[in-house]
């Protein structure tokens, strides 16, 4: 399956930013900057405290409203946690899981990333899964492997039908708002093996072609384009530039140009 036959995702992850304001004024300026009509699916991800008013900003625009996190259970003594259910009663109809902040600071493992997969899954959540290495590893010559053991963990147990609900992000954790953006070429080979690993950890071939996979770690307005011409890079997952709706809108833009070129040169 080539590119055009997967969606192109543009997500916003806003991580610790915005109070209930400010989020509905970016969602405001992103409503009023966007051309008609849009052909990607754009989505952004407000902290938990901003979800409803983002779900009610985002009315009758193309925008949709992911989360950054969630537990697994769906309640319970968890002090601090939210549940998939306490998402979906907000509206919330993708969540990033395994960002690799939640990993390094919070204790998130392949383990529990497998399991909030899974319970996202059965809320009918669509999962937008990262995985990535660390400048340690990527010296060491370790990207591959660590990034094929991320995704077998991550999809450990999934069938081919939920994988295909899924979203995958590369995101190398040394890109990850250093402003060193993974170069284009680098980016799509990693996202090829990580449609490989799908492949042949589910004994399905042509499973991984079929699941839109991003690139994420410092994407911006002037870097977007290079990565998106990528046969296999199918979006981005933008951090800090996300925060901006001029360079936001920019960004979707340059995606919208892409998208429509290669529907046209098929
Ligand atoms: P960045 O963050 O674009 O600020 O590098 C990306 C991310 O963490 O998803």
């Amino acid at each position: 399956m080539n590119k055009t036959k997967r969606p192109i995702v543009i997500a916003g992850n806003w991580k610790m930013n915005l109070d209930r304001v400010q989020a509905k004024k970016l969602i405001e300026d992103l409503k009023t900057g966007l051309s008609s009509p849009v052909l990607l699916t754009i989505i952004v991800c407000p902290p938990f405290t901003s979800l409803e008013t983002a779900h009610q900003a985002v009315q009758g625009s193309q925008i949709v409203i992911g989360a950054q996190n969630m537990d697994y259970r769906d309640s319970g003594a968890f002090t601090g946690e939210i549940s998939p259910i306490m998402l979906t009663e907000l509206k919330v109809k993708y969540v990033v899981i395994g960002h690799s902040e939640r990993r390094q600071y919070f204790g998130e493992t392949n383990t529990t990333v497998n399991s909030k997969i899974k319970a996202a899954l059965a809320h009918n959540l669509i999962p937008i899964v990262c995985v990535g290495e660390t400048l340690d590893e990527r010296e060491n010559k370790l990207t591959d492997a660590v990034v094929s053991r991320q995704v077998v963990a991550a999809t450990q147990g999934l069938t081919s039908s939920e994988l295909k609900k899924m979203i995958f992000a590369y995101e190398p954790v040394w890109a990850i708002g250093t402003g060193k953006v993974c170069e284009a070429k680098e980016a799509n080979r990693v996202i090829k093996i990580i449609r490989n690993t799908i492949s042949n950890s589910h004994n399905e071939p042509g499973l991984g072609d079929s699941i839109p996979i991003l690139y994420g770690g410092s994407v911006n307005a002037k870097n977007i384009s290079e990565q998106l011409a990528e046969s296999d890079i199918d979006g981005s997952l933008v951090g800090g530039a996300s925060l901006k709706a001029d360079e936001f809108l920019s960004m979707i833009e340059q995606a919208q140009n892409i998208s429509k070129l290669s529907a046209a040169s098929h």
